[in-house]
């Protein structure tokens, strides 16, 4: 037995993303996340993630048609997450809403490639909506439907307000973020997606299986915890005694450490330089300042650096996102993640089932009720 949570276990060779956690490397199919993160599209790295290689122009071009044109829900879904109540967590209404989904998809069991990238394109495209719907449903506005124009950002943050056009600082900003958490290796939600695949199921049941896996708040939950707390702490003189009571309560804190990195995570990089920007376009670095005060503190005193999720917190809330909904914007990018890992998982399967070290009683013997009662007062 190693030393629980699989850690430094191998449990499956891929060809999709890799993590150096000693280098605090990443790389995406063989190119370097700092690369992608500066000169590519999420819809880019979506066809490289699913493909093992950049697109050509037209390549993409088809990519995008599909996605475009693949944004809409079917209405009965719509009209389901109507009925939802009000105050169901987004992760809840998401991972329902997802489920849902494949009863309306003629295809939902076909298990050939071809559906199976048909389905991985619908979901990629239709996560976007079911988190904008998720919002304007719960405040009682009417749904927009999705443009067959622009990147899924633009099109998601056009929902997300109710029909007005983003500007262009906020497009670029989420889709950076979505090129960051697109795929991580065998995280837990991807993990979670392979060992439903493995059995065969359909894409659908494999997805649900990771959206339940990420809401975690040891996983994807943790973006929508990082801000509770700067929240809480509220000034950056109060920064240093919260965290001491943090420390002294022996709590975590989220938005640090990772099972893999033992540097710096390469993705915090990018969006530790987006907090700054953000915050300075807003003419309000409060949150950066913050942040970058807890960072200190937390590396200084516990030697944990920060994880995507620590700054990730900072630029959706300078980007006016509402704070529930972090962990389905996760949720929106590794989609595509997941998806990659599903369709290698089909193309090469093995059921994934590893056995447990068995540490309970042995050579118990049965008793009837009777007498396991008076077992029961005879042991009191
Ligand atoms: N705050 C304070 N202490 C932390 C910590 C954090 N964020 N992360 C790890 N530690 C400490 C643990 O308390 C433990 O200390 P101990 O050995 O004295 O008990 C030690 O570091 C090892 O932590 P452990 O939880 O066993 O590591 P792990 O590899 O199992 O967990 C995480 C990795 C990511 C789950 C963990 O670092 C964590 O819970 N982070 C906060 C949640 C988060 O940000 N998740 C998003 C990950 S991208």
């Amino acid at each position: 037995m190693g030393k629980g949570g699989l850690e430094d276990v191998v449990a499956a060779q891929s060809a999709i993303c890799d993590v150096d956690g000693t280098a605090g490397r990443l790389i995406y199919c063989g190119y370097d996340i700092h690369d992608l993160a500066e000169h590519s599209t999420f819809e880019e790295v979506i066809y490289l993630l699913w493909n093992g290689q950049l697109p050509t122009k037209s390549e993409l071009e088809g990519l995008n048609k599909l996605l475009r044109t693949s944004r809409a829900l079917p209405p009965a879904v719509i009209e389901a997450m109507k009925k939802f109540p009000k105050e169901a967590m987004p992760m809840e209404a998401l991972r329902t809403a997802v489920s849902m989904l494949s009863m309306y998809d003629k295809e939902a069991e076909e298990m050939d490639k071809e559906a199976n990238l048909r389905k991985a394109v619908k979901l990629t495209a239709q996560i976007p909506t079911i988190v904008a719907y998720i919002d304007l449903i719960r405040n009682d506005k009417p749904v927009v439907a999705p443009r067959e124009e622009g990147s899924l950002a633009e099109n998601f943050l056009y929902m997300l307000s109710g029909g007005t056009m983003p500007n262009e600082v906020a497009v670029r900003s989420l889709d950076i973020a979505l090129i960051l958490h697109a795929d991580h290796e065998l995280n837990a939600s991807t993990f979670a997606a392979r060992v439903a695949a493995a059995t065969l199921t359909d894409f659908y049941s494999a997805t649900v299986a990771a959206i339940g896996a990420l809401k975690g708040p040891l996983h994807g939950g943790a973006n929508q915890e990082v801000i509770k707390m700067l929240i809480e702490m509220g000034t950056v003189d109060n920064v240093l005694p919260h965290l001491q009571k943090m420390f002294a309560n022996h709590e975590k804190v989220m938005g640090f450490g990772h099972r893999v990195y033992k540097t710096e995570d390469p993705r915090a990089f990018h969006l530790r330089k987006m907090s700054e920007e953000l915050g300075k376009r807003a003419g309000d670095t409060k949150w950066y300042e913050m942040s970058r005060k807890v960072e200190e503190q937390v590396k200084g005193d516990k030697g944990l650096n920060a994880n995507v999720d620590f700054y990730s917190a900072s630029v959706y809330y300078m980007l006016g996102i509402p704070i529930d909904l972090y962990t389905p914007i996760f949720a929106m990018s590794r989609m595509s993640g997941w998806a990659a890992h599903i369709l290698e998982q089909y193309a090469n399967n093995r059921l994934i089932r590893p056995r447990a070290e068995y540490v309970g009683k042995r050579d118990q013997k049965w008793v009837p009720f009777e007498k396991r009662q008076q077992l029961e007062a005879a042991n009191k």
